[in-house]
This record gives C-alpha cells, structure tokens and sequence, in this order.
C-alpha cells in the first residue's frame, strides 16, 4: 500500500466505527504559546480533552501535520523528518483501552497486513510516588491479542532506556517501561506543570529484521533503542490525568489520545527502514536525482536533508509563514538554507526550488488540496529565500575555504569522529564570516563539523562577545562618545563575571556534572548563561541555585587568580574550562574562597577580571536573582540572571 492509501484506509476504518473527520490544523498553533508548531494532533484538542464539549462528537480522526524542529539536526539518517504526519484518533470520554488496542491492532495487521510476529508493544510500568499504577490492563488485552495469533506475549520490566539497553530484550514481546511510556506535551509526571493534562500510554513498535543492532546506541537493543531496528509506528495515550499543585486528578473524562506517524507505518507497511523511499518522499528524491546526475545510494544524505526540508518549507508557506530571523520564519529560514547547501554538495549549484514544489504538491493533490492551490504562493516565497542566500553561500564558502584551506572536504552528516585534526578553528572565524558574509553561524558550524574540524566547547562565547563588542563600537560610533562612563561599566562587568563563576558552580552543585558551560555573555544589564542540561529546571532547582550564590556572596569569598600550566589546571587541580585544548602553555585560575576554609568555593580558568571580594556583588544591598531559564538549543538551557 501507498502512503496515501494507507491514510484514507486509516481515516475510513475508523469512520466505520463512528469517528467523525476533523480537518488538519495550521503548523502554527493559533491558540497555544507554549510551542512555535504544531508537534502531535492533539494540541488543537487540548480543551475537549480537559472536557469541554466538542461540536463534532466524541469520536474523531484525521492526519495532523506536524513539524518538530528539534529533530533538524538529525535528518540524514534513515528515519528522522522534522515534517510528518501524524493520523490520530480520540475518544473524548467514549471508548477507552480495549477498544483502542483492539481496532489499532486491527488495522495495522488486518488493513495494513503488517506481519503480527513483527510488532511488539511497550506499557507503563506505573510510578509509585504520583500514585500511578502499573498498565496491566492494557498489557492483559495485548497478552490476549498475541496468544489468539498464536504469538508468544511474554512481559518484561525494563524500566528506563539505560536500563533496557542493559537488559535487552530478553526474549519479550510486552516490555513496561517507565517515563518513556507516560505522554503529555510537557514530558514525564515531574516535568510537567499544574493544569497539564497527561496519561499512561501503550506504544507499538515495528521491527526490521534485517537491521543489525548498532552497538554505538548501546550494548544491547531494546525497542525504545534508536538504532534504527525497531521503529514506533503508533502510540495510544489513556489520558486520564491532570497534573495538580499537589499531585495528580483524574480529568472530569476518560480520553484516548492515538497518534501514529504516517511516514513510519508507510515504511513499515513496505519493510523498509528507510523512510525515504516511501511514496510521499521518494518522487522528491526521484527528482533530485535528475537534477543532479547523481543516485540516492551514493547520496542519501544529502538527497534526504533537501527532500526532509523542502517538504517542511512548503508546508509551511501553505501555513503562512514566511522566512525571517525569527520563531516560526527562523525555522523556514534554515530549512531552506540547509536545503540549498546540500543542494550545492550535489552539484546543483542554480536554482532548483521552483522544479521541486510542483513535485511535492502533485504527492498532496488528493488529501490536501490547499497545497496545490497555494503552487504559486509557494514559489514565490522559496525563490525568492533562494536567490537572496545563494549569493551568501557562494561568498561565504570560498572564504571559508580560504580560511581553513587545510579542512579539506566534507565527510558524513551526524559522523561522531572528526577527520581532521585541526584546532584553529575558533569563534573569531565564526564571527569573521558571519559579520563580513552574513553567513549564519550555524552553517559556518555545520561546515566546520562536516570538515571534522574539532570545534572548541565555547566557540560561541568567544563569537557572542566579538558580537557584543561589535555592537558596542556601533553604538559608541552612532552616538559619537568616545570616553566616559566606561569605568561604571567595567565594575558592573566585573561583577556579572564573578556572579557567572558562582552561579556556574553552584549549577553544577544543584543539577550534576554534566553541566558544562556553553557560552556566556555579559552586558551592563544582565548575564546569559547556555550549559548542557537535558530538562527544564524546576523552581526549586533554580530557588536553589538562587540561595547557593546569595549564600556565596554574603560569606564574602576572596577573589584570587594563580597561573599554572594548562595541563596541571586541567587535570590534577580538576579545574573548570570551556575552552578545552586550546589553552596556551599557561592559565590563569581564579579561586573563589571564604578566608579560613579549606576549600575553595569555585576555581575556573578564566581571563578575568573580576571583582577582589564576592561582598561587592551585593552593593546598593543587591541580591542575584535568575529572571529568565528557558531552552537555548536541543540540550542546552539558557539562563538570564541580575543583581538588583
Ligand atoms: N499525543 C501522542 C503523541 O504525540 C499520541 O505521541
């Protein structure tokens, strides 16, 4: 079966069993501030499932287009689009889990014929403190389904993804795991805020047989492993729940919340863990092909990206959205400067996109007809983004060429180990293409760790200050003062350099070790802060980290920097630097230490300077405070702190 036909097959099975069609909504949320796109078919639903009544009944299917823009880095491999479709089907306080797990069931196997010994399920192994039980209910109804197919349906606890790329799979076909098996839009029980509502889910998962399991995962597979051998090809939520001050309640209504990537059930309904090659991607890659002289198989990567991002780019013009430099239009922006990019690694070195939208609109031409009709619009809107940024890319290329003429050429998109061993690479020549040739820097980042050039931790605190500086020279030139008031600014400089050590440390005390610092930019008004961190800080993490640098602060730590040599700073004194190997010979530590303790409070290699006592922090009676932590990259928080 087609993908499109895998869709209407979807869309009528379950308006045979009473649902009524509800049409796609926008991939920008009109009423949702929380997030730039629409990511799962049941944002639109959120009232209806916090129970207010639907005019439509409380049966109701349909595809949802989303994006996940925080997938882009990972599209090139076999598996990843940031553009899919999601089919989806609710029960708005009508069927619950035996229902659903049935006719799902029924359809992958029975419409789509996917072959039952393939398919494996996960549950909720519940979590005590929330109050939330295990699912063996829905494990029982799975256990009954597999045994009337004369399947084994033995039932594993895993627990987390370590703990299952520990144990494996162990023979099971029924495995509960824990937060990976708990759905709402803001992540697991704990991360999710009073008035969010949630449930336990049961998720089903394709295995490709042919595919070896990819030890760079883990040690073992385990059907949450993203190697690629396994593939989620659906996913039932029993939305029950609503996150209180307190805990948990039951929402006024039991709900189901299915969701079911088109893209990936199309791949599994052909056996093939790429999903490039189903048929509402591959006439793009066909075409591709073409243009370019070149085959798939040698370019998959490449071919993937352009095929990945133009669809998204034009879904989102359908959706009206334009390219800018910011949210939604920021993202466009990149799809389609990416899009180009590797457009130019195949050869195709004119303009190209006004040859692959009518590609795309004939594959939606069917079941979403406003994609045609929109043909012209789309156009004008990509062609144009391209013309202005292949200028750009021509200049910006040759000068990085220039720069780096030892980087050699481009290997493998997501390869972990660099090819080249070369260290110049630094923030001054992110900033220098960036400022001379407008080139954005996360194309000159890409360049350079495609080239395997070794990237420095912090390349962007070293780009956000030339940038800071730059800023400055053109406000000193534009208001023409040249002198004064520039010594009130080093203090309060000073100061927001102490506070980022103090502040750094005590991350690192609250959160873990694995916060490592990323970037940091200080002007006369604040400190911004960017360090690894899987997950939203919780208010008492950040009330924590608050207290700790106040408490620093009030015990008046002496300020003192020693030079020593960078190996001995990095390795026997342990150290904090976020410049890694590019230190010179020596460095300069700075120790921040109460008179009369024995241990320092901080001790970072940094340039300085900074203030001689952490008391001065708190002069005019100030206190830290954290005014802002939010998300700053996949992985990376971003905090906004003042004294005042
Ligand atoms: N809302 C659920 C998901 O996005 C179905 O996976």
């Amino acid at each position: 079966m087609t993908a499109q036909e895998i869709r209407s097959a979807y869309l009528r099975f379950f308006k045979d069993r009473g649902h009524v069609q509800i049409p796609r909504s926008l991939l920008v949320p009109k009423d949702d501030p929380t997030t730039l796109f629409t990511g799962s078919g049941m944002q639109p639903l959120i009232p209806y499932l916090l129970g207010a009544p639907n005019p439509n009944g409380n049966r109701l299917v349909n595809s949802q287009t989303c994006l996940r823009a925080q997938d882009i880095e990972e599209v090139g491999d076999n598996r990843h689009t940031t553009l899919f479709e999601m089919l989806g089907n609710w029960s708005l306080g009508d069927y619950f889990k035996e229902d659903q797990i049935k006719w799902i069931w029924e359809f992958l196997t029975g419409q789509i014929k996917l072959d039952p010994k393939r398919i494996y399920i996960s549950c909720y192994i519940g979590n005590e403190s929330a109050g939330i039980p295990k699912d063996t209910e829905s494990a029982a109804i799975w256990s009954d389904i597999f045994k009337a197919t004369k399947l084994d349906a033995k039932q594993v606890d895993i627990g987390s993804e370590e703990d299952g790329y520990k144990s494996g799979e162990q023979g099971g076909r029924i495995f509960f795991y824990g937060d990976k098996n708990w759905w709402s839009r803001e992540g697991s029980p704990s991360q999710m805020s009073s008035g969010e509502p949630g449930g336990p889910d049961t998720e089903m998962f394709y295995l490709f047989a042919d595919v070896v399991h990819n030890q760079d995962y883990g040690k073992r597979c385990h059907v949450n492993c993203d190697c690629g051998r396994y593939i989620e090809i659906g996913n039932s939520v029993f939305m029950e729940y609503l996150k209180t001050d307190s805990g948990f309640a039951r929402l006024p209504k039991r709900n189901v919340d299915y969701g079911g990537g088109l893209e990936r059930i199309a791949a599994a309904a052909i056996d093939s863990p790429d999903v490039y090659r189903i048929s509402l991607i591959w006439p793009i890659i066909k075409k591709l092909e073409v243009l370019s002289g070149k085959h798939y198989d040698a370019n998959a990567n490449a071919m993937r990206v352009i095929a990945d991002h133009l669809r998204g780019a034009v879904f989102l013009a359908v959706d009206g959205v334009t390219p800018s430099n910011k949210e939604q239009g920021y993202v466009m922006r990149r799809l389609i400067r990416r899009a180009i990019r590797f457009a130019f690694d195949l050869g195709i070195e004119q303009n190209f996109l006004e040859q692959i939208v009518p590609v795309i609109t004939e594959i939606y031409v069917q079941d979403f007809p406003e994609v045609a009709s929109s043909e012209d619009k789309i156009v004008d809107i990509l062609v144009k983004e391209e013309k202005a940024f292949r200028q750009t890319l021509r200049k910006g290329l040759n000068e990085f060429n220039k720069m780096y003429p030892e980087s050699g050429t481009r290997g493998v998109i997501n390869s972990k180990t660099p090819i080249n061993k070369m260290t110049s690479f630094d923030g001054a020549g992110v900033f220098r293409l960036y400022d001379t040739y407008g080139f954005p820097w996360e194309l000159v980042i890409e360049e350079a760790t495609m080239r395997g050039l070794q990237i420095p931790n912090n390349w962007k605190t070293e780009f956000d200050q030339l940038l800071e500086e730059q800023r400055e020279r053109s406000r000193t030139a534009t208001k023409g003062e040249f002198k004064g008031g520039l010594g009130g600014h080093s203090d309060i400089h000073k100061k927001y350099h102490t506070a980022t050590h103090l502040m750094y440390e005590a991350l690192r005390r609250v959160l873990g070790d694995h916060v490592i610092q990323h970037g940091s930019n200080i002007t006369e008004a604040r400190l911004r802060f960017d360090f690894s961190h899987p997950d939203k800080m919780t208010p008492e993490q950040i009330k924590a980290v608050e207290d700790m640098v106040n408490d620093q602060i009030t015990k008046d730590l002496i300020v003192t920097f020693e030079e020593h040599p960078t190996k001995e700073a990095l390795e026997d004194l342990h150290v904090l630097g976020a410049f890694g190997d590019r230190y010179g010979d020596t460095v300069k530590v700075y120790r921040m230490q109460k008179a009369g303790e024995a241990k320092p409070f901080s001790l970072e290699i940094c340039g300085g300077p900074h203030v001689e006592h952490s008391g001065q922090l708190a002069e005019g009676n100030k206190k830290f405070k954290i005014i802002k932590e939010e998300s700053s990259a996949a992985g990376i928080r971003r905090i906004k702190a003042v004294l005042s």
